[in-house]
C-alpha cells in the first residue's frame, strides 16, 4: 500500500514537472495540438468528423500563419485544462472566459472574443436575475454559467450537464425553468426554435482566451502575436462575420 502509494506521489511530480513543448519545439516538429470540446455551437463543434466553428476556423487560420498543421484533439469541456497540463495538447481555444481560479492553473492569451452569460427560457419564464428566485436553471458542468448562477440569491436548484446542449435540451424538456450559456449560442437556439425560447438579461459578461500551460511563456507570445497579426489583416473580422454577422472582438 506504502509503496503504491508512493509510486502514484512520483507519477504526479513527474507530470507536474515535465515542461510543455516551447514554441521552438513545436515549430521543429512542424505540426501544433489543439485542443476543444467540439460541442459547444457556433464556437467548436464536431459535426460528423468534422470539426468546425469559430474557435476552429480562428485556430486554423492561425496555425497557418505559423505555417504549422494543426492536430486537433476534442475532450469533455471539464477535461480540457487538466490535459494541457499534463502536455496532452500545446493549447486549449474552448471558449473558456478568464477568471482569476483558472489563471492560477494555466496561463491565458490575450482574449479571442468578448460575450457573456444569458438567461434563456420559455415565454413568460425567468428573464431576469431576480426572476431565477426559486426556479430550476441548467448550465454545462465546470463553467462561468454554474459559478455565476450559483451566485445569484436565492435561485432554487441548478442543474449540471456534461455538455451545454443538454442543459439546452433539459429547457425545451420543460425539465428545468432557464438555461444560462453564452449570449450568442442563445441567439442561435432562439433563431432555431423559432419563438419556443426567448433571451432574457445578461448575468455577467467576459473575456474568452486560449489557455497554454502555465510558464509556456514562448508559445503565449506567439500565439498573441499571431492573434493581433489575424484581427490587423481581416482574417479575423471575416471569421466572425461567417459566425456571427458582426465582429466579436473585444472592444
Ligand atoms: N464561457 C464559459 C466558461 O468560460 C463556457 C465555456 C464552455 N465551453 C465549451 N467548449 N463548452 O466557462
Amino acid at each position: 500500500m506504502k509503496k503504491a502509494l508512493l509510486t502514484l506521489t512520483a507519477l504526479v511530480l513527474l507530470a507536474s514537472t515535465a515542461s510543455a513543448r516551447t514554441w521552438d519545439d513545436i515549430k521543429k516538429s512542424g505540426t501544433i495540438k489543439i485542443a476543444t470540446e467540439g460541442a459547444f455551437p457556433p464556437f467548436n463543434l464536431l459535426k460528423g468528423t468534422q470539426l468546425t466553428g469559430f474557435e476552429v476556423d480562428l485556430a486554423n487560420a492561425l496555425a497557418k500563419q505559423m505555417g504549422l498543421k494543426v492536430q486537433w484533439i476534442t475532450q469533455p469541456f471539464d477535461n480540457l485544462l487538466i490535459g494541457l497540463n499534463q502536455d496532452r495538447y500545446d493549447f486549449v481555444i474552448a471558449s473558456h472566459g478568464i477568471t482569476p481560479e483558472r489563471a492560477k492553473a494555466v496561463d491565458f492569451s490575450n482574449p479571442h472574443y468578448c460575450t457573456g452569460g444569458a438567461i434563456v427560457s420559455k415565454p413568460g419564464g425567468p428573464k431576469t436575475a431576480a426572476d431565477l428566485k426559486g426556479k430550476a436553471v441548467a448550465v454545462q458542468v465546470g463553467t462561468t454559467y454554474l459559478q455565476n448562477v450559483s451566485k445569484v440569491a436565492g435561485v432554487g436548484s441548478v442543474k449540471t450537464f456534461p455538455k451545454d446542449t443538454d442543459a439546452q435540451a433539459a429547457l425545451m424538456a420543460g425539465r428545468v425553468d432557464a438555461w444560462v450559456g453564452d449570449k450568442f449560442t442563445g441567439l442561435d437556439l432562439v433563431k432555431a426554435q423559432k419563438g419556443k425560447v426567448v433571451q432574457g438579461d445578461l448575468l455577467f459578461s467576459e473575456r474568452i482566451a486560449m489557455a497554454v500551460k502555465k510558464g509556456n511563456s514562448s508559445l503565449l507570445k506567439e500565439l498573441n502575436a499571431e492573434l493581433a497579426k489575424a484581427m490587423q489583416n481581416g482574417t479575423y473580422a471575416k471569421i466572425s462575420g461567417q459566425y456571427f454577422g458582426q465582429d466579436i472582438r473585444c472592444k
